[in-house]
């Protein structure tokens, strides 16, 4: 069998152009390209959320992206959202950690680890707690747990009291993070999970200071990125933020006014990065927020979904957000399909069609099989690129 067996389109005529292979800074690291591969969720850490050599080889495999922001991981048990995803509150899940990010640093390679907390996303099936959230308001629908499809639960209203302890549990968190060898952490403050619920005014109903005026909703955000930072210090630190974005059926009314107090909040504060998912590189509010954002940002571009990457392999949308301003450019789907994504990228080489039906749990079958290109059927200029 051809290692081009699922390629799914031709070479798209070139390399890619631009800054993308010129090397960057964030925080204290500097990078060797802007590719970053962007936090996604694989469900096969254990049932106690625990990493193993699986997941190991899986994130060793992509070290040639400019920085890996591994998956959404849990920093307390209510926070889990769904099966087999990953802690990092344990002494056995850093442990497990560690396995991960000595493979990816031996391979060369720098990773952060993404920090979420669900909130109203989580079943007592999955934890055996009830979730909390901002608002006893209810995700719409079903929600994926151990024992099938559920219908989601009213979470609990978070007491301030839990809120001091969730901060706390996240700056924990991110401590451990750094003893399992990560390179930084990555707050994850989009598509729907908890710090998200508290920004938006359909998630946030509280009238207390934690909600109503922007200023309130901002403040859990703030908070926990605040106190990560300084556990383990601004330069180690990005926030992911998805402003508009549907994801878990959020809904926000006033975009415009929450993320430039957000952004503006924290601008001053030598965080390593912001991350910003569904960028488009012609709206306002992507040029309102690279004015207010004096250190590296990192795009995360529009592209077609669900379905196929497109044929072109993104590299319109790379080159739009890096000529607006965007420092660095995250793709998913393009890297979980492609190890050697920045070597296709660089020579114009095909990517492998992606096997969705693997994405959220299983075995090394759609994780850790994708072939690279490899001897006679690398680009020429494979290696003194990847030397
Ligand atoms: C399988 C899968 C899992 C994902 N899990 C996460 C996650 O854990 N955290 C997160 O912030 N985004 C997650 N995302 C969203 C991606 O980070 C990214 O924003 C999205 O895939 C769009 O980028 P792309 O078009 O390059 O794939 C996930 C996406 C996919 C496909």
């Amino acid at each position: 069998m051809s290692e081009y067996a699922d390629v799914e389109v031709g070479g798209f005529g070139g390399g890619i152009a631009g800054r993308v292979f010129e090397p960057v800074r964030v925080g204290a690291l500097r990078l060797e390209n802007r590719l970053v591969m962007a936090p996604m969720t694989r469900n096969r850490a254990s049932a106690d959320g625990v990493p193993g050599a699986l997941m190991a080889e899986y994130y060793a495999q992509r070290a040639s992206a400019g920085l890996i922001i591994a998956e959404a991981t849990t920093p307390n048990l209510v926070g889990q959202t769904y099966p087999n995803i990953p802690g990092i509150y344990t002494k056995e899940q850093v442990a497990g950690w560690r396995q991960v990010t000595d493979a990816v640093h031996e391979a060369g390679g720098r990773l952060y680890l993404q920090l979420q907390h669900g909130g109203r996303i989580g079943h007592p099936e999955t934890t055996g707690l009830h979730p909390v959230a901002p608002s006893p308001i209810a995700l719409p629908g079903t929600i994926h747990t151990p024992a099938g499809s559920r219908d989601t639960v009213v979470p609990r209203e978070m007491t301030t009291d839990e809120i001091r302890r969730t901060v706390e549990d996240f700056a924990a968190a991110a401590r451990n993070a750094i003893e399992a060898g990560f390179d930084g952490v990555e707050v994850h403050g989009a598509n729907g999970y908890l710090i998200h619920q508290f920004l938006s005014n359909h998630t946030n109903r509280r009238t207390d200071e934690y909600g109503g005026a922007v200023v309130n909703r901002i403040r859990f955000a703030l908070e926990v990125v605040r106190a990560v930072a300084a556990e383990i210090g601004p330069e180690r630190v990005g926030l992911r933020i998805a402003p508009g974005v549907t994801a878990n059926a959020m809904q926000e009314d006033d975009v415009e006014a929450v993320y430039p107090a957000l952004v503006g909040e924290l601008a001053d504060e030598g965080l390593a990065y912001l991350h910003v998912v569904f960028a488009d590189p012609g709206s306002d509010l992507f040029h309102r927020i690279r004015a207010l954002w004096p250190a590296a940002l990192i795009t995360n571009p529009r592209l077609p979904w669900p379905g196929r990457l497109p044929s072109d392999g993104g590299r319109p949308e790379i080159e739009a957000l890096l000529a607006a301003g965007a420092d660095l450019v995250a793709l998913g789907r393009a890297f979980l399909a492609n190890p050697d994504l920045p070597a296709r990228l660089l020579a114009g080489a095909p990517l492998n069609a992606i096997r969705e039906e693997h994405w959220y749990g299983g075995t090394e079958i759609g994780y850790t099989d994708y072939p690279v290109l490899t001897g006679d059927s690398a680009p020429a200029r494979l290696e003194p690129a990847l030397a």
